[in-house]
């Protein structure tokens, strides 16, 4: 089962009949909105709007642990997470996709793990996640891969075959907001090796990887990054650019749901062999 999270500008997916809308609570507290049922040429998928109805949760509050939890109840097993970034690269233009490969944390103050030892949340359930968070395990997840790569080939394919303009690789430094960054932050995270920047990449696929789903994330560069463009940064930049991309988005989604309806051959669910103290 296939989950997709949408971020700003998109609460919806363009072109996708809603189905059933569901309301669901989890351990971890309620999810940042009610979770649509779609259909897609017979296919089946899970959407839940990250910043909720309304755009009510800033990024640094955003219920991550939830979010992952609620899909989880619902048998997901791979989530299609897209988000729109600032471009520290100054080969990345507006409008472009970008497939990211790798993250660069720099957040504050966020919850950012399921697993607390003897302090983890009771939950439900007979799998090794529910074994794990029952018998207060320490675990230590594996962060080499985090990004599913047979999800990220078939999103390269479906790139390609709709021949949208996009980079196949980028590593995504997470930002705690909810302010953009300072120019000297920007050039910080390009000397260091980011490409893009976003505000909630992070916790979202670390959490993902600890339920043991694949992730890959779909990032929409909204704008040059601050001290870039040479002017003022404005949330009405990015959800404008959104908003242009909506069908594009839609279109990508359509054709990687169809590339994905096979079995997962990957090894991301394996990630938690030998991941416990
Ligand atoms: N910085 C952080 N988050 C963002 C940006 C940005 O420039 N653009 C879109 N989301």
């Amino acid at each position: 089962m296939i989950g997709i999270i949408g971020g700003s500008g998109l609460y919806r997916l363009e072109g996708f009949e809603v189905v059933e809308r569901l309301r669901v609570r989890t351990p971890f507290g309620e999810p940042s909105s009610e979770i649509l049922v779609v259909h897609t040429e017979g296919i089946k998928l899970f959407f839940l709007s990250r910043h909720g109805e309304g755009h009510i949760y800033p990024p640094h509050l955003v219920p991550y642990r939830a979010n992952l939890w609620a899909f989880r109840e619902f048998g997901v097993k791979r989530v299609i997470a897209l988000s729109a970034v600032g471009a520290v690269n100054k080969r990345f233009k507006p409008g472009d996709f970008v497939v990211i490969d790798d993250l660069l944390d720099l957040t504050k103050r966020r919850k950012d793990t399921y697993y607390e030892g003897k302090f983890s949340s009771p939950v439900s359930g007979e799998d090794k996640v529910a074994r794990l968070l029952k018998e207060g395990k320490v675990v230590h997840i594996d962060a080499s891969q985090l990004y599913c790569p047979q999800m990220r080939s078939h999103l390269i394919e479906t790139l390609e075959e709709l021949k949208l303009s996009y980079h196949p690789s980028g590593t995504y430094a997470c930002t705690e907001g909810p302010r953009f960054e300072t120019p000297a932050e920007i050039r910080f995270i390009e000397r260091v090796g980011g490409d893009v920047v976003g505000m909630t990449g992070y916790p979202e696929v670390v959490l993902a990887r600890e339920l043991a789903m694949c992730y890959c994330g779909l990032c929409i560069v909204a704008n040059p990054a601050a001290g870039i463009a040479g002017y003022r940064l404005t949330s009405e930049e990015v959800i404008n650019l959104m908003k242009q991309r909506e069908q594009d988005i839609g279109r990508v989604i359509r054709l990687l749901v169809k590339r994905l309806s096979h079995m997962r051959s990957c090894g991301c669910e394996k990630i938690l062999e030998g991941a416990e103290v």
